[in-house]
């Protein structure tokens, strides 16, 4: 089996779909190698495609803040996306766009083994959890994932910027994934 730095240099030469000519940097995503729980979001944005790594704008700060409301940091964490390189404009990875990614991030996901997966927003929902996931009703749902892993979704940070009445909400969804992680 391959190292997760192995997988990502393989990542680094990927042309599967027309992202791929457009990208800066492919951001392939940071944190612990072996955490026990990993944040999936949608897909790299401007300054994310800038740096090469996920969550680094505005969104970011805010996940940054929601780590800390749950005593977890960034370097215990790990962060990717369902896609590695940044959609045009920031509009929604297309639907071939993720199948042709999706490889990349089974392989992440089965390189650092997570007991807890959390999609940040509806897309990372709708490929990891179910296709028709609507995450108003189901965000903060608990799923099985796979064998000894357990996956929800919660808002995306960036639906939280838009419209801070869905904060609450994504309060208690936090704790939830908080009292999970600290019972593993
Ligand atoms: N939004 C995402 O879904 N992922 C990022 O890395 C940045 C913004």
């Amino acid at each position: 089996m391959k190292s997760l730095s192995e997988l990502k240099n393989d990542c680094t030469q990927c042309f599967r779909c027309e992202l791929g000519k457009t990208r800066t940097n492919l951001v392939f995503g940071t944190g612990n190698p072996n955490a026990d729980i990993m944040f999936i979001g949608e897909g790299p944005g401007e300054q994310e495609d800038l740096r090469g790594e996920p969550f680094v704008g505005r969104g970011g700060k805010l996940l940054d803040q929601m780590l800390e409301l749950i005593n977890l940091s960034r370097s215990e964490v790990y962060i990717a996306n369902i896609v590695k390189c940044r959609p045009p404009n920031n509009r929604d990875p297309l639907p071939a766009e993720r199948a042709a990614c999706s490889e990349w991030l089974t392989a992440q996901i089965q390189l650092i083994n997570p007991r807890i997966i959390v999609c940040l927003g509806r897309i990372a929902a709708i490929c990891l959890i179910k296709p028709d996931f609507k995450i108003t009703r189901e965000h903060g749902k608990w799923e099985h994932f796979a064998d000894g892993c357990e996956i929800t979704a919660i808002y995306h940070p960036a639906a939280l910027l838009r419209d801070p009445l869905k904060r609450p909400e994504t309060f208690v969804d936090l704790k939830s994934i908080q009292e999970k992680y600290t019972a593993l």
